[in-house]
């Protein structure tokens, strides 16, 4: 089976996502899994309608996803793994807030080599392979051309929970100061995704999952951008922290970042 077959199934597998987050729009039970994180039906809806798309065209492949306890992570010598956000931006859903989107990657062999996000309030979807490019809906992606953090629009997450990580809101403060302007989308892949777009130059955070980062990394470094961690090393995406830039802003960022 060759990567264009894996992301042409894993954009199918969103849409019939999007479908079941549409039809359960102001009817779903609101639950919190901790404070302040939520989930809902549609949480579950989404990723079980993808899990079983997955199971039904790749039975011999596994399945990683944040709901309902299927959150182990591949080994060496795992099969090939899909990674499944079914709504990343859950908050957003809950107050009708269109930006949230489901988030799929493909790991085989320890390495991430498809990525899919789709936004389905602006029928955006985001879709890389690697070495294939990476697109939005029939556009190639690039990443910006931005060289200086001046001239930067950045984009970051925080976790649900605030509490005891008020050391996030200094580097708010920090980059408010040093940049053209900050974003804070609520959505993880949304965030990613818009790097790989060339809408936001760069984008950090410290408190990731592999489901929200698994797609998006694979859409940054197709369009030609830079993933690591925040301390400048390859980049394990199932670390919580994450450094997503379009290449030029990469090193400016690391040292700022190791400066503290
Ligand atoms: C959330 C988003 C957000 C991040 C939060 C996550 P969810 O994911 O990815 O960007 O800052 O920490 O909880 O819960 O909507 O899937
Ligand atoms: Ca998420
Ligand atoms: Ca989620």
């Amino acid at each position: 089976m060759d990567l264009a077959t894996y992301v042409d199934t894993a954009q199918e597998a969103a849409r019939r996502a999007a479908v079941v987050l549409e039809q359960w729009k102001e009817q779903f039970q609101v639950r919190e899994k901790s404070r302040a994180d939520l989930v809902t039906d549609a949480d579950l809806a989404s990723q079980k309608v993808i899990q079983d798309y997955f199971a039904q065209r790749f039975p011999d492949h596994a399945f990683l996803g944040e709901e309902e306890g299927c959150q182990n992570h591949p080994g060496p010598g795992s099969r090939p793994t899909w990674i499944v956000d079914p709504i990343d931006g859950t908050t957003n859903y809950v107050h009708d807030c269109p930006l949230y989107c489901i988030s799929i990657g493909l790991e085989i062999a320890g390495e991430l080599v498809v990525g899919v996000v789709l936004d389905p309030s602006r029928n955006e979807m985001f879709h890389a392979a690697k070495g294939r490019g990476a697109w939005l809906n029939q556009r190639r992606l690039k990443t910006s051309a931005t060289p200086r953090l001046q001239e930067a629009l950045l984009a970051t997450g925080f976790p649900p929970d605030m509490r005891g990580q008020e050391r996030q809101l200094d580097w708010w403060r920090y980059f408010s100061l040093h940049t053209r302007s900050l974003r804070r989308t609520g959505s993880t892949a949304l965030n990613m995704a818009y790097v790989a777009a060339g809408r936001f130059d760069a984008y950090w955070a410290f408190d990731n999952h592999i489901w929200d980062v698994a797609g998006a990394t694979v859409l940054i470094r197709e369009a030609g951008g830079i993933v690591t961690n925040v301390d400048g090393t390859d980049y394990n995406p199932y670390t919580p922290d994450a450094l997503a830039t379009n290449g030029h802003l990469h090193a400016e960022l690391l040292s700022i970042f190791k400066n503290g």
